[in-house]
């Protein structure tokens, strides 16, 4: 049994409270809010960059598969390809600053993006998922390492999703997490 960091494990609770309530998303925004307004709790293996591409670590997964947090990292210069979700979620920025832009794609024609990127800087929280804007690109804005806390209804390190390449086309994904036997997800 791995224990979650209080400011987590209160955010799981927060979010288990949420999803008993008949429109969530808001008040799952607004417990992500509260875990990113500090950043003294994320363990530093769970915030370890890839030298090659972005990378997410699971940090726990709902037993019932209802929703996921997981820490989302980017070294200098690393950004998403445009994917979607699926499914909705709430991004809340930890460390750094990230830069989101929207795009509408349909596969048929080359992505286009939807007014102008915006920067999420930390204690910032975006909703997502298809009512809102479910297609995006997301890149590190700063010279540093940037962390941003994600939160979802489902396990999505596990969910069928897609990439919409620059040229036009769509390419199914699973993202999967780079936990490895050193950073396992807490249990809340
Ligand atoms: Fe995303």
């Amino acid at each position: 049994m791995i224990t979650p960091p209080e400011p987590l494990a209160r955010c799981i609770a927060e979010v288990q409270q949420a999803l008993a309530q008949p429109a969530p998303h808001a008040a799952v925004g607004a417990a992500l809010a509260r875990l990113v307004a500090r950043d003294d709790w994320l363990p530093p293996a769970y915030a370890q960059p890839h030298p090659a591409h972005y990378q997410q670590y699971l940090l726990h997964a709902d037993p019932a598969g209802r929703f996921s947090i997981v820490s989302f990292v980017w070294g200098p210069g690393q950004a998403t390809p445009i994917h979607d979700h699926g499914i909705w979620g709430a991004v809340g920025q930890l460390r750094g600053a990230e830069h989101a832009q929207a795009y509408t794609a349909d596969g048929t024609t080359p992505p286009r993006p939807i007014g102008p990127p915006h920067t999420l800087l930390p204690g910032a929280v975006e909703l997502i998922g298809p009512e809102v804007h479910d297609i995006h690109k997301v890149a590190n804005a700063g010279a540093g390492v940037s962390v941003s806390i994600h939160i979802y209804g489902t396990n999505i390190g596990t969910h069928p999703r897609h990439v919409y390449p620059e040229a036009g086309g769509i390419k199914p994904f699973i993202s999967g997490y780079a936990n490895g036997p050193d950073t396992p997800a807490f249990v809340g």
